[in-house]
């Protein structure tokens, strides 16, 4: 392959696919929705903040980008947005289910968690993402293809100060897109999850909450971080989601796809005991 068609090609990576986001509307839903655009797919935006959804398509200005109000714990929304994809481009080729949701950080103890919280938690981050995934399965399988992609996290790799209901529900969605791996690779249907290490968007500001300065937030990330030199950014994980959705990870499934600098294969505990005892 030439230079130039090499540039091409990875400029064109996702040329000709349709691709469906759910939580599309905010942080790395709209980051992979720019990216995705620009990387020649036709993007359907799911989400329930419609005039953000909306906002977007009209400032990508572009044809092939589209907005569907859908809110992902309901099974007849996601059916819709489904629907909605195959009816508009006569195929879904890639489903990101991104949608998610956190408790406070104040709730990081088991002992200030409610079953409240699991239960709002599992709801849009396990049975939206359920109900996405069977959803687009149900329209990948006659066409004996597709790329199905969770947005998991970091913590699904090591134990997080989060709070556990977000633990669990991120846990669980791994779980399902292993059985849905092993399920669907007979059809021809690849199944991925991204697990990120923290990066700042409405989700984190949310639940940081109003006591923190907001501005300290990404200080605090990039000296947590591992990798120095680069601050994490939505656009990053939206790149790893451009490559589980693209053909260049034809053979790719069952993987969760870490995107943490690092993060989870560091422990720096005894580094700063030791080096508390000996400064
Ligand atoms: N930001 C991080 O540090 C981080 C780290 C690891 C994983 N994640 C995961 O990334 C995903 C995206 O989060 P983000 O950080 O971009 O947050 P965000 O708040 O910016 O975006 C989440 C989007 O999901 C949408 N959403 C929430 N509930 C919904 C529902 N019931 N139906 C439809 N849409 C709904 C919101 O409207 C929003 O547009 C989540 O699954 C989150 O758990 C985020």
């Amino acid at each position: 392959m030439s230079a130039t068609s090499l540039a091409t090609s990875m400029v064109n990576k996702l040329q000709g696919k349709v691709a469906l986001i759910t939580g599309g509307a905010s942080g790395i839903g709209e980051a992979t929705a720019k990216l995705f655009t620009r990387y020649g797919a036709k993007v359907i935006i799911a989400d329930f903040q419609d005039d953000r959804g909306q906002a977007l398509c009209k400032e990508l200005g572009s044809t092939t980008i589209s907005y569907v109000h859908c809110d992902v714990t309901k099974e007849s929304d996601v059916k819709n947005a489904v629907d909605f994809a195959v009816s508009k481009h006569g195929k879904l080729d890639i489903m990101f289910n991104n949608a998610g949701i956190t408790p406070p950080l104040l709730y990081t103890s088991i002992f200030d968690s409610e079953k409240s919280h699991f239960e709002k938690v599992f709801d849009v981050n396990v049975y939206g993402a359920f109900l996405g995934a069977k959803h687009a399965a149900r329209v990948m399988v006659p066409a004996k293809s597709g790329s199905i992609i969770f947005t998991a996290s970091v913590a699904t790799v090591i134990g997080l100060e989060a709070p556990p209901a977000y633990t669990c529900s991120k846990h669980a969605v791994v779980g399902l897109s292993n059985h849905m791996c092993m399920e669907l690779g007979k059809d021809g249907i690849r199944v991925n999850c991204i697990s990120p290490f923290l990066v700042q968007t409405p989700m984190i500001d949310g639940a940081l909450g109003s006591a923190v300065d907001k501005n300290k937030a990404a200080e605090w990330l990039a000296t947590a971080a591992n990798l120095k030199g680069v601050t994490l950014k939505a656009h990053h994980i939206a790149e790893a989601a451009a490559f589980l959705g693209s053909d260049e990870s034809k053979y790719v499934s069952g993987l969760n796809l870490v995107v943490d600098g690092g993060y989870s294969k560091v422990n720096p505990l005894i580094t700063n005991v030791i080096k508390g005892s000996y400064t």
